[in-house]
C-alpha cells in the first residue's frame, strides 16, 4: 500500500462536481483577474478568520510582501522573526529593504520563543512576524505585549494554520495583520498560486487594496507605487468552494494526528508534535522528530511510504542570508529541530490502514537500528 506524503487528487475527487461548476462560472463571466469571485471570497475568508477585512493577493509571499509595504516597512528597517520557517517569511522583509532579525524558537512547540524577542528589538525595529508552524499558533500573547510595549507591528505568518485557534481567536485575527497562503498543498489550497492578508485595520485593508493593483484605487489613478499582486478570479472561485468543506477537513487532520499521537507516543527515539493548552493545532504539517532522520526517511522510500522535511535548513545557514553573518550554533533549537524533523504523510483523506502501516513501519525501523547498535 503506498502510501504518498500528500494526495491532492484524492480531494479533488471529492469536491469534482462542484470545483467544476465555479470554474464554469468564472469562464462564462470572463472574471479572470480579481472581480467578483474573488470578492465574494474575500468576504467568507474575513468572516471565517473573525477579522473585518481580507484582500485576496497572488501568493502568501505577496501577502507577507504587501501587509509589511501598507504598514510602511522600509530601508533601514528591522523586522524580528524565526529561522525555522520558509524563506518566504524573510523574503518579504528583505524585498521591502529591510533586514530580517532572527530569534529562537521554543523546543516544545517549535514557534517564535517570546523569551528571545525583547533582546532581538533595536531602534530600527518596526515589526515582529511571529510564524504559526505546521498549523499551530505561535504563544501570541507575550509576543504581543512586547509589541505593544515597543510599539512595533505584529505581522502573523498564517500560511500554515487556516483555522488553527490561540485562546479560541482565530490565525490571522490577533495580529495588525494576518498573511496566509494558498498554495495548492496548504490546508486550504487553490489550484494554483495564491494568498491574502486579512486585518480590521480598514486603512490598512485600503492600502494592501491599491498595493497589489499597482498603487491605484481607481483605474490609471495611480497614487503608490504598487506592484501586480492580484488574485486570479479561478482562485477566488475554487477557494470559495473549499473554504466551506475547510472545517470538516481540519477535523480530520486533527483526528489523523491524534491516531499518529497514539501509535509514535511511545516508541523510543520519536518525539511526537505537542498541541499547547492554548491551541488548536490544524497538522498542516505532522512533523515528528528522529535523531537519525536521513536514514528513516530513505527506508521509508524504499518501502513506498513518502516524508518530507520542513525544513532542512534553517534560513540564518542558507546561501540567500549569508550577509547577515549568522553562522551555526547562533538558534540552537532552530538548528536541532531543522536536523531530526521529519513531515509524516498528512491530509483530510488519509486513511486510518495508511496511518498504521506508516507508523507501524516507523517502529519496526527504529526497532531495529536499535538492536544494532545495542
Ligand atoms: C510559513 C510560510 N510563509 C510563507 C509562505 C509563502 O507562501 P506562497 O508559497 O503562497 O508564496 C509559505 C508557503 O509556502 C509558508 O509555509
Amino acid at each position: 500500500m503506498k502510501v504518498p506524503y500528500l494526495d491532492l487528487k484524492a480531494q479533488y475527487e471529492s469536491i469534482r462536481g462542484e470545483i467544476g461548476d465555479a470554474i464554469q462560472q468564472v469562464l462564462d463571466r470572463t472574471a479572470f483577474a480579481g472581480g467578483p469571485f474573488v470578492a465574494q471570497f474575500e468576504k467568507e475568508f474575513a468572516a471565517f478568520c473573525g477579522t473585518r477585512f481580507s484582500a485576496g493577493v497572488g501568493s502568501g509571499t505577496d501577502a507577507l510582501w504587501m501587509a509589511l509595504l501598507a504598514l510602511g516597512v522600509g530601508p533601514g528597517d528591522e523586522v524580528v522573526t524565526v529561522p525555522d520557517t520558509f524563506i518566504a517569511t524573510a523574503e518579504a522583509i528583505s524585498w521591502c529593504g529591510a533586514k530580517p532579525v532572527f530569534v529562537d524558537v521554543d523546543p516544545i512547540t517549535y514557534n517564535m520563543d517570546p523569551s528571545k524577542v525583547e533582546a532581538a528589538i533595536t531602534p530600527k525595529t518596526r515589526a515582529i512576524i511571529p510564524v504559526h508552524l505546521f498549523g499551530q499558533m505561535a504563544n501570541m500573547d507575550p509576543i504581543l505585549a512586547i509589541a505593544r510595549k515597543r510599539r512595533l507591528f505584529v505581522v502573523e505568518d498564517a500560511s500554515q494554520a487556516h483555522g488553527a485557534e490561540y485562546k479560541g481567536k482565530k490565525a490571522g485575527s490577533i495580529g495588525d495583520a494576518g498573511c496566509f497562503s494558498f498554495y495548492p498543498g496548504k490546508n486550504l489550497g487553490a489550484y494554483g498560486e495564491a494568498g491574502a492578508v486579512v486585518t480590521s485595520n480598514e486603512e490598512l485593508d485600503r492600502k494592501i487594496r491599491m498595493l497589489r493593483d499597482h498603487g491605484q484605487a481607481k483605474k490609471y489613478y495611480h497614487s503608490l507605487i504598487g506592484w501586480n499582486a492580484r488574485m486570479d478570479g479561478i482562485q477566488g472561485a475554487v477557494l470559495s468552494v473549499k473554504l466551506k468543506h475547510l472545517d470538516a477537513w481540519t477535523e480530520e487532520r486533527r483526528r489523523n494526528a491524534k491516531r499518529y499521537d497514539e501509535l509514535l507516543r511511545n516508541v523510543p527515539g520519536i518525539t511526537v508534535p505537542v498541541e499547547a493548552p492554548y491551541a488548536k493545532h490544524v497538522y498542516h504539517i505532522y512533523a515528528i522528530r528522529v535523531a537519525e532522520r536521513d536514514r528513516l526517511i530513505a527506508s521509508l522510500a524504499e518501502k513506498d511510504i513518502h516524508c518530507g522535511i520542513h525544513y532542512p535548513i534553517p534560513l540564518h545557514l542558507l546561501d540567500a542570508y549569508k550577509s547577515l553573518n549568522l553562522g551555526k550554533g547562533f538558534f540552537p533549537v532552530a538548528e536541532r529541530s531543522a536536523a531530526e524533523f521529519v513531515s509524516l504523510p498528512m491530509y483530510p483523506e488519509l486513511t486510518p490502514a495508511q496511518i498504521y502501516r506508516v507508523a507501524g513501519e516507523i517502529a519496526t525501523l527504529l526497532e531495529s537500528e536499535r538492536r544494532t547498535v545495542v
